[in-house]
């Protein structure tokens, strides 16, 4: 317990961090595509400035503010470093978040496509679009589902450089689940509508409008089980795999999970974790590429499984960048 208590004040955020407190960006700070790490610094979890985020960093803040698992903060953040464009990065700033296609994407849901303008400001439109999607006062998984598959069928429709990569496609997924689950209520897969949008519009989090930092910590699996809850309602609702670029990687085998193996350079390949809901079936048809994951401070990502059937292993002999990871 004491020894606990030290861990946490050892590693928490600045202590000008705080829910109650709350400064917008000044002209120099940056800010990025994300709205929670942006609301995350407006609260001094992260950085105010937007700058120089460690690994350390993010999962501290995300932990403090949203009570994400320390491991799962990492994992994103190892994420997140691949958008500085320098060498061998161990940090990024918010706004390299928006450098195109590689975390960010095309038919976001408060941001326009890189093609009309920028990624990383809030664009009322975009949003409004998004919104007409979020039918009820509790906004569940599926209108969430809804507003993601509409936001890319208009950016389709209109954007003629649309793109849409695996990874950023994986990222969308994961986006759409989260504003649900981790502002909301993991258990149900709701969150109230007036939530959401005094988050997105103002970048603050909604304690005013009864928002609390969740009591129970954000785990990994919470996050995997409803990403295939949201393929599942996505498919449900167009008669396809997912809204975006995993369309185009039907394959033959189910979905698969990777880890990496012994020294890193070897991959095995096993069935995905089973959705939260068991009585919902399981796809008879894999929808896309597998993902892998490695939660180490290096990232090692890969993109090799497809078309492999479980239990093989894979080996490699280079380390892998991140690209295609999903
Ligand atoms: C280190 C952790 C994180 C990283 C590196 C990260 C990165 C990103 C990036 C690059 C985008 C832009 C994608 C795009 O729309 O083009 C994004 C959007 C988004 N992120 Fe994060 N994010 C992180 C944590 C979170 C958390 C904890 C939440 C929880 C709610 C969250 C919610 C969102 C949402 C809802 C969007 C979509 C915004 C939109 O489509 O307009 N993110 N994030
Ligand atoms: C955080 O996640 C890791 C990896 O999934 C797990 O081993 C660890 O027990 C989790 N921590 C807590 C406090 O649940
Ligand atoms: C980055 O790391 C690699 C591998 O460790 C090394 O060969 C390379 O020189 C480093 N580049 C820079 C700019 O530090
Ligand atoms: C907002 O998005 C719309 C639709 O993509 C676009 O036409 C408009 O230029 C964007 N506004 C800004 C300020 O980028
Ligand atoms: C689980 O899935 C089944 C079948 O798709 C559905 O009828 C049921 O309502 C779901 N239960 C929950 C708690 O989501
Ligand atoms: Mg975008």
């Amino acid at each position: 317990m004491k020894l606990a208590a030290i861990a946490t004040i050892l590693s928490a955020s600045p202590a000008w961090a705080s829910f109650d407190k709350w400064t917008p960006p000044g002209p120099y700070d940056a800010r990025g595509p994300c709205p929670m790490l942006n609301t995350l610094a407006n609260h001094g979890f992260l950085p105010h400035d937007g700058k120089d985020i460690t690994r350390e960093i993010a999962a501290n803040a995300l932990f403090d503010g949203l009570h994400i698992n320390k491991t799962l903060g990492g994992f994103l953040f190892d994420f997140g470093v691949t958008t500085n464009p320098k060498p061998n990065a161990t940090s990024f700033s918010l706004n390299d978040l928006g450098n195109h296609n590689i975390l960010e994407h095309d038919a976001s849901l408060s941001r326009t496509d890189a093609y009309f303008g920028s990624t990383i400001a809030f664009n009322q439109s975009i949003f409004d679009e998004t919104k007409t999607h979020w039918t009820a006062e509790t906004v569940t998984l599926q209108m969430s589902a809804n507003a993601r598959t509409a936001r890319v069928k208009t950016s389709k429709a209109t954007n003629p450089e649309y793109s849409m990569s695996n990874l950023g496609d994986g990222f969308s997924l994961g986006e759409s689940v989260a504003y649900v689950i981790i502002i909301g209520d993991k258990k149900t897969a709701t969150v109230k509508r007036s939530w959401l949008e005094w988050f997105f519009q103002h970048e603050q989090l909604p304690q005013h409008l009864g928002w609390k930092r969740a009591e129970t910590s954000f785990e990994r699996e919470d996050l995997d089980g409803h990403l295939q809850r949201m393929r599942e309602l996505t498919a449900e609702r167009t008669g396809q795999a997912s809204a975006g670029g995993a369309r185009k990687c039907r394959r033959q085998v189910p979905r698969c999970h990777i880890s990496i193996v012994g020294s890193g350079n070897k991959i095995l390949l096993r069935p995905r974790p089973r959705p939260l809901n068991r009585s919902s079936p399981a796809p008879s048809i894999d929808p896309g590429p597998c993902f892998c994951h490695h939660d180490s401070v290096l990232t090692n990502f890969a993109f090799l499984g497809q078309n492999r059937p479980f239990g093989s292993t894979i080996c490699a002999t280079t380390r892998f960048k991140l690209h295609d990871a999903f």
